[in-house]
């Protein structure tokens, strides 16, 4: 058991200086520690078990293509329910949310990246209806098997479920109005190369979509978020999917995903214009809107070099 030294050391390092100063009143902090003592039991219980697994030798920040897809391959029968059972049944409510501000989107051909077992494609290929197309990606066999067999129930014509990497697309360029990806940008070895790919598959005046996690600045609620993502969340990935390193990683993936405006940047980085977002549940989630702009991109240089 963890003594009682190591769970004040875990406090502390929970609360670094210069977020205490930010929690000034006296019943502030009273709260958070009671949020803090609440989750440690929890907290304690996975660090206990990660210490058990030192031979899990995968380094949580980078990991290569093919130990996400060998995550993704091994959570998925129980990646819906556990989607449910993390986000309290939210995440229908943010995409719900998020198309609505995309508009309408009849007859538009759209390439839903990372679309894991499809629940955004089957939404995209409600809106764009029978006029439209629905192109969901994965490289993951076992969420795309998942897919396809909701396809078969649903028997979509407008749907096509493919194989593929968010790193390189199997698509030639300006093949689609719209692009969507839902929680996989972060899942990527390199998010610009990723944007860049999705600017290049991108029709002139077309749009790019993505909902992922992001980070709430809220004080008591950026704590409890934490806590919550760092500790409970694996936690449930143990208790409902018997998949507690998987969910480590998720959370790991999570916490370093840049914050929102960061992402901004990097939507514009790599070419795009009328970068926007909306975040969702405090500040958790965020769904960010760029466009590809109408114009070429002049060659002229005015002024001096
Ligand atoms: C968290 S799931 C999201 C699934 C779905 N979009 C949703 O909203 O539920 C992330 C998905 O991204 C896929 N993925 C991760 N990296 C990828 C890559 N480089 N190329 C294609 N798919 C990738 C995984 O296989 C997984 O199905």
């Amino acid at each position: 058991m963890p003594s009682s030294s190591h769970t004040l050391k875990i406090k502390r390092r929970k609360f670094p200086k210069s977020e205490a100063r930010v929690i000034s009143s006296i019943n502030v902090k009273k709260t958070t520690d009671r949020l803090v003592s609440s989750f440690s039991i929890i907290y304690n219980h996975n660090e206990q078990i990660v210490r058990e697994n030192l031979c899990y030798n995968m380094s949580m920040t980078k990991v290569n293509e093919e130990r996400v897809q060998e995550i993704f391959n091994s959570i998925s029968s129980d990646y819906d329910k556990m989607n449910a059972i993390i986000s309290f049944k939210q995440h229908d409510l943010w995409r719900a949310k998020t198309m609505k501000r995309m508009g309408d989107l009849t007859g538009l051909s759209i390439l839903d990246l990372c679309c894991g077992t499809g629940d955004w494609t089957f939404d995209l290929s409600e809106s764009v209806g029978p006029s439209g197309k629905v192109i969901g990606l994965d490289f993951s066999e076992n969420m795309l098997e998942i897919a396809k067999a909701k396809l078969k129930e649903e028997a979509k014509k407008n749907i096509e479920f493919l194989q593929g990497n968010a790193m390189a697309l199997p698509f030639e360029n300006e093949s689609f109005d719209v692009v969507t990806i839902g929680y996989g940008l972060r899942n990527t070895p390199d998010y610009l190369t990723v944007l860049k790919e999705i600017f290049r598959v991108l029709k002139p005046g077309g749009r790019v979509v993505c909902i992922e996690t992001s980070h709430p600045t809220l004080p008591i609620y950026k704590q409890a978020f934490e806590l919550y993502f760092k500790n409970v969340m694996p936690f449930f990935g143990k208790v409902f999917a018997k998949s507690l390193k998987e969910y480590q990683w998720l959370q790991k993936s999570a916490e370093d995903f840049p914050d929102a405006k960061t992402l901004e940047e990097l939507f514009r980085k790599a070419g795009f214009v009328a970068v926007d977002y909306q975040k969702h549940g405090g500040g958790a989630i965020a769904s960010h809107f760029a466009t590809k702009s109408k114009k070429p991109k002049s060659n002229i240089r005015i002024g001096k070099k």
